[in-house]
């Protein structure tokens, strides 16, 4: 048993990303060796990075610190489900990670990426690095939509169409790989 972490970007009113997390979710619940969480980074509500000492160190002085590295800890491999603002990644993601360091890695991680023309595919690339630098597996495999609008309903519900569904269960798939692979190295 996995425990995989759904994490969404986007925090401003009105936002499209829970819809595309949503099936996401229902998607890897499926999956009967995965048990998924959703987190939402808004609701999560960290302030700016305001922890004093370096996150390797983790001698974290705020409770919401504390709390968020327990949930990070806790899992072994995460969907990151994000948009793109101006080519890249929204700055609520950037901040989330910066706050841990050890309880990202050796954990894979796959992407559901939404947008326009662009699919939201350059803030995943940017997001690469930046995750790499947390010792974290990046998947190959991942689901990119563009206009992603057109598949939401009235209900802002996603209805997504052969592909997206193929592309999800492909990285899904991967991601199990890793999270089987990865998991001897966590072990102390
Ligand atoms: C500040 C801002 C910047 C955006 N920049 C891009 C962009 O660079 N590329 C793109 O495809 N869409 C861009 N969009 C459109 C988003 O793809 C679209 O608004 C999407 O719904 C944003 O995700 P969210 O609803 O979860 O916030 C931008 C939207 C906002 C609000």
């Amino acid at each position: 048993m996995f425990k995989v972490k759904i994490i969404t970007s986007s925090t401003r009113p009105g936002r499209k990303g829970p819809a595309v997390a949503a099936w996401v979710q229902e998607l890897a619940v499926q999956h009967k060796e995965l048990e998924v969480e959703l987190l939402d980074v808004a609701a999560i509500n960290l302030p700016f990075m305001d922890e004093p000492n370096h996150p390797r160190l983790k001698q974290y002085i705020h409770d919401h610190t504390k709390k968020w590295s327990k949930i990070i800890d806790d899992a072994d491999a995460f969907i990151f489900v994000t948009t793109e603002y101006n080519h890249g990644y929204p700055a609520p993601l950037k901040n989330a990670i910066d706050f841990l360091f050890h309880e990202w890695a050796h954990k894979p991680v796959g992407f559901v990426s939404y947008g326009g023309l662009g699919a939201g595919t350059r803030a995943v690339q940017q997001l690469k690095p930046v995750l790499a630098a947390l010792k974290m597996v990046p998947l190959v495999e991942a689901v990119h939509i563009p206009f992603f609008s057109k598949y939401l309903n009235d209900e802002e519900k996603f209805l997504p169409e052969e592909g997206n569904i193929k592309a999800a269960e492909g990285m899904i798939a991967e991601m199990v790989k890793w999270a089987g692979a990865l998991q001897p190295l966590r072990k102390k």
